[in-house]
């Protein structure tokens, strides 16, 4: 009956035959989709119950709409967002997040809101990022256009702490998996007798399963050898993605995996490399930042960019993009999970080592200073040249807000200039061969190979300018959202000696009295001197990554604009 309602209110006068054709046509379909989908039988009955009338209807109302085949593969329940995993048939145009709502509702009440974003997975589905569920509300995914009441039928839902989130197949043809959930000890390599690495199509059909070894276990990052069956890709391609999992030998079980392993490294390993210097960064929210950090970078001699992407909801992908229309290579890598900045940067490594001769993995708060205008690769070269150096380690300043009560136009470097004494902790660049295969790291320091060492470099040579206490309205942000791994929460009162935290700062988040002139131990106007005489652009007088006033208020109307959406 709602078909037909719902046929005659959208085409006003059509006349009954059409009617009765467009009834023989959805009938069709219908057969044809749910015998398609019964006799290739290997879809799990979520799958199918996606063939439904309502869903079914809304193709035939509107031509245009995505097939009713779009389903939802699985979501994780994160603390702060939900995550949809769409899985689409080849070639449907895909969903923006203006197609798509997020439905709360509890009894009879219910809210609807526009995902924070849709990002497109490497599989080529996409992934929906639905805000904080309420208590008490469950939630649904619909598609804007549908009627009341519409939603995906939901997929398994998996918890964000007892998950197999992501895999990728080494450049040995290794399984690397990543799991949340094992707790092993940082900086340790554990026990392989203890796991193994399950390999499925359907999880639920025990018998199908493919076994294999663990080759190494350490932090939360299993390796194992990857069954030949999975390798050879297209024979399997008939069964859908194949997925690991970790098996916890003597009672724990498997852990449930949304993770289908695939290759994130497309050049082979033994060619000459294509850069000679790339970093490796994890950030949320980086847009304003982002130009001044690769421009400047690029002028030191670094080539490539990877973005791990904690969670941006700002501009990122649009000043990703102005970056790479400007020549400068950055790529963005959406990574939603918590607290796992050492996996992201073992991820990174793996997809850089076929490009990257040296990787840095620094902050986007973090900039190399190399008081000799040397470049970057001149400073490397000096510290290898013995071919046992698999790491060089730069020491770091801190920054102070150096008096400044605003963000300073012309970017950090040449606005904060008043820092510590003393040189706190120190950053990594790494050759990515000398990686232990445990890809082990702490605090941004890979475990190395057996025969290999790292060197310190000198920080009259060369040094991070950290720029870790910015103007109050900068710090705030940074701080409030916990993007340091280490800081669980910086108003929570536990943790307060970490050095990560801002010394005396206390808890609360309100500015203390003299924030603008704390941290400020001695001048240094060293890079602000560098990056004036090496970036200005003498005809427009500004430094090239400052923006034109027109650009600026189009990026503050587009932030206005979003604030009113939410
Ligand atoms: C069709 O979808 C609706 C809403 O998504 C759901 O309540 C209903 O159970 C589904 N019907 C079938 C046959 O799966
Ligand atoms: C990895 O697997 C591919 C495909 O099966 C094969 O061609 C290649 O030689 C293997 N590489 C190594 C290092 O084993
Ligand atoms: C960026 O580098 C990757 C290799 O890491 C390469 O495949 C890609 O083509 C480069 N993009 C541009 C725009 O040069
Ligand atoms: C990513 O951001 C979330 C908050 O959105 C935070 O809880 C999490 O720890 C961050 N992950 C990393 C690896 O920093
Ligand atoms: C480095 O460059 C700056 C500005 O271009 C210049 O003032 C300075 O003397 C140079 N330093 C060295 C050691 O060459
Ligand atoms: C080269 O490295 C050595 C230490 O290995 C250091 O003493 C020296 O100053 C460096 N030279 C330059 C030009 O950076
Ligand atoms: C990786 O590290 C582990 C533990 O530190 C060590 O036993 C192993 O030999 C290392 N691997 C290689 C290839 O050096």
């Amino acid at each position: 009956m709602q078909v037909r309602r719902k046929f005659v209110g959208s085409s006003g006068g059509a006349s009954w035959r059409t009617f009765f054709w467009f009834v023989v046509l959805f009938v069709f379909s219908f057969v044809l989709f749910s015998t398609m989908f019964v006799f290739k039988g290997k879809f799990r009955p979520m799958v199918r119950s996606t063939i439904n009338f309502s869903t079914a209807r809304a193709v035939l109302g509107e031509s245009l709409t995505p097939s009713p085949v779009v389903s939802i593969r699985e979501s994780v329940k994160l603390p702060e967002q939900t995550l949809f995993f769409l899985k689409y048939p080849q070639s449907l145009r895909l969903f923006t997040k203006n197609d798509l709502l997020c439905v709360f509702s509890n009894d009879g009440d219910s809210s609807k809101k526009h995902p924070t974003a849709v990002d497109i997975d490497k599989h080529g589905g996409q992934i929906v990022r639905c805000p904080e569920t309420p208590r008490g509300y469950t939630l649904s995914l619909a598609v804007s256009r549908w009627t009341m009441d519409d939603h995906f039928p939901s997929g398994p839902t998996h918890r964000w702490d007892w998950l197999v989130y992501d895999a990728v197949i080494d450049y040995d043809n290794t399984t690397v998996v990543f799991v949340k959930g094992l707790n092993l000890r940082p900086g340790r390599v554990a026990d392989v007798s203890r796991y193994e690495c399950v390999y499925g199509w359907d999880f639920a059909k025990r018998n199908r399963l493919i076994r294999s070894k663990v080759i190494s276990a350490a932090q939360e990052i299993i390796r194992c050898r990857t069954p030949l069956a999975v390798l050879d890709g297209p024979k399997s391609a008939a069964h859908g993605p194949v997925k690991v999992s970790v098996r916890i030998k003597g009672g724990h079980g498997m852990l449930p995996s949304i993770a289908q392993p695939g290759r994130i490294i497309i050049n082979p390993v033994n060619r000459k490399k294509p850069f000679e210097n790339c970093v490796c960064t994890m950030t949320r929210n980086a847009a304003a930042v982002l130009r001044e950090w690769v421009m400047y970078h690029a002028g030191i001699g670094v080539q490539r960019w990877f973005i791990y992407d904690n969670n941006s909801d700002d501009d990122i992908i649009a000043e990703i993009k102005d970056l790479e229309n400007r020549g400068y290579n950055v790529s963005r890598h959406f990574w939603p999970w918590i607290k796992t900045q050492e996996a992201g940067f073992s991820n990174c490594a793996i997809r850089a080592r076929s490009d990257c001769d040296w990787i840095a993995f620094i902050d986007v708060d973090e900039f190399f200073y190399i008081p000799s205008n040397q470049t970057l690769t001149n400073i490397i070269k000096n510290y290898t040249i013995s071919d046992q150096i698999g790491e060089i380690r730069t020491p770091c300043h801190s920054f102070g807000p150096s008096g400044l009560r605003n963000r300073p136009k012309d970017g950090v470097t040449a606005g904060y200039t008043c820092r510590m004494v003393l040189p706190e902790r120190h950053k990594s660049i790494l050759r990515p061969e000398s990686m232990n295969e445990t890809l082990i790291n702490v605090v941004h320091h890979f475990h190395l190979r057996d025969g290999f060492t790292f060197a310190d470099v000198d920080k009259d040579v060369m040094v991070i300018n950290h720029y870790k206490y910015q103007v109050w309205e900068v710090f705030k942000e940074k701080f409030y959202r916990r993007v340091a791994t280490y800081v669980a929460d910086w108003q929570n009162e536990e943790n307060v000696g970490s050095r990560d935290r801002a010394p005396g700062l206390g808890t609360r988040p309100v500015e203390p009295p003299n924030w603008a002139k704390r941290f400020c131990e001695v001048r240094d106007t060293g890079l602000r001197d560098q990056v004036l005489g090496m970036f200005k652009d003498s005809k427009r007088q500004r430094l090239v990554w400052e923006k034109e006033d027109n650009e600026v208020s189009l990026l503050a109307r587009n932030r206005i604009a979003r604030k009113i959406n939410k």
